[in-house]
């Protein structure tokens, strides 16, 4: 089989690197890839991965791609190409691609769309308001006591979240949103939520449409710095599993999500086929959505697929074709940890280019996988290209076992500027000390 995938991230690293695995892939091309990317081999013995030089975004160069290339399945990382309309594009020119369509990835394209779904069909979410003017906004924050969320409705850069603490930064948020227009146009409306307290966790289900296979939980650290603190992130390390849901009370909170989400999704015509990647508030009250991803997380794809014992491509061609039903995950009996290092400066301005030292000596080490995030090549030399730029990821007995080993990697590898957080699963690890 031909695979394209499209994207540059640590995810897609994941993503590639376990496609990679499946005997049946006889060639795959990434847009636009990373240095990591270009190097893994196809377990077929057919080659290696190749990167082109088109991005993500770029949905013409994409198709053009397609017409001379034919791929024979086309897997979609991001999700600015999905809010796009990639999917239908491809679709509507005969070809098969794995993702969510226009339609479909509104649930992250648009949290107002998501907010009223939620309420429509039941699913346990925040109180919340939705809002296009600053006057009835401001009402429901002073209705609320000033603590909340305040959110631009689309795609705003993982920016377009600002929490409250009381009623004069909440009408600053509102003001910044509706009024400023700070966000353009993802904010024509604002979305209020009441402020959630409790552990924040990560879901995945794979659906096609009818059927939506539960992932373990896992739980990303969004936060620049050790114990919370510092700017938001697009994350800096993950784990799987979490020890914060039993499994049964996993199944319970997969029911009341995924049930309702279904039944909507089945009243209201939208055919999801993807990832659907819901962000969980365990609260006093019970699991709550805070919102909706439509794509897999980044980096909890770097944790659920060492850990995945399933052949991926057979996942991604039975979720496109509707016959989810017949499949079962299958996990690793093993804790995953994944350690994000970044670029000085990051998630703020930060330079791009420096030589990046210890690969080689890392990539001999036992359970340990490096995926690149923002890496490119200059001439043999891999080198810094963004703000997250590698994904550390080890498998272990345990979480603690999985985190030594992980920051083992860690300490071998360097580049001018490298930081990454010191404590990726702290909370778990509190919790499982309290409990012995
Ligand atoms: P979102 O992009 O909606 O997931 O929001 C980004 C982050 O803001 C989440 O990962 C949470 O940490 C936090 N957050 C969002 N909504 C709420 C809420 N209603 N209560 C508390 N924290 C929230
Ligand atoms: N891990 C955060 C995200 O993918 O949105």
């Amino acid at each position: 089989m031909k695979i394209l995938v499209v994207g540059s991230g640590g995810r897609e690293h994941a993503l590639v690197w376990k496609l990679a695995a499946s005997p049946r892939v006889r060639r795959m091309w990434v847009a636009p890839g990373n240095a990591g990317i270009g190097l893994e081999d196809l377990a077929s013995g057919a080659g290696r991965v190749e990167c082109v030089p088109i991005s993500a975004e770029d949905l013409d160069q994409l198709l053009e791609f397609a017409r001379t290339h034919h791929p024979d399945l086309t897997v979609v990382g991001p999700d600015n190409p999905l809010a796009l309309g990639i999917v239908d594009r491809f679709q509507r020119e005969g070809f098969s691609i794995w993702g969510p369509n226009q339609s479909a990835a509104r649930f992250e394209s648009s949290k107002a769309f998501s907010q009223s779904f939620m309420e429509k069909y039941g699913i346990p979410t925040a109180r919340a308001g939705v809002f296009t003017e600053a006057g009835p906004a401001r009402e429901f924050v002073a209705s609320l006591g000033g603590r909340c969320a305040v959110k631009a409705d689309g795609l705003a850069l993982g920016k377009g979240v600002l929490m409250c603490e009381d009623r004069e930064q909440a009408y600053r948020a509102v003001d910044e949103i509706l009024v400023r227009r700070s966000f353009g146009a993802a904010g024509s409306s604002v979305i209020i939520q009441e402020f959630l307290e409790g552990i924040e966790v990560s879901l995945h289900a794979l659906c096609d449409g009818r059927t939506a296979l539960l992932f373990p939980t896992s739980q990303d650290h969004k936060r620049a710095l050790d114990h919370d603190q510092g700017l938001n992130t697009g994350g800096m390390g993950t784990y799987c599993p979490t020890p914060f849901l039993s499994e049964a009370e996993l199944e319970q909170a997969g029911r009341a999500i995924l049930n309702p989400w279904l039944a909507g999704c089945a009243r209201e015509g939208i055919d999801f086929k993807g990832i659907l990647y819901p962000g969980l508030m365990l609260t006093k009250q019970g699991p709550k959505v805070l919102e909706f991803n439509a794509r897999f997380g980044d980096p909890e794809t770097q944790v659920y697929l060492t850990r995945m014992e399933n052949d991926l491509l057979e996942l991604l061609e039975a979720s496109v074709s509707g016959n989810l039903s017949r499949c079962r995950l299958q996990w690793k009996p093993m804790a995953s940890v994944c350690i994000v290092i970044a670029s000085a400066g990051y998630p703020g301005p930060y330079q791009k280019g420096k030589p990046i030292h210890g690969l080689a000596e890392v990539a001999g080490l036992p359970g340990v996988k490096v995926f690149h995030a923002g890496t490119s090549l200059n001439r043999a030399d891999v080198v810094t290209n963004g703000g997250r730029v590698l994904g550390v990821t080890a498998l272990g007995a345990d979480l603690a076992g999985a985190r030594n080993a992980a920051y083992a990697a860690v300490d071998r590898i360097r580049f001018e500027g490298a930081q990454c957080r010191r404590d990726i699963g702290w909370r778990a690890l509190e919790q499982t000390r309290e409990q012995v």
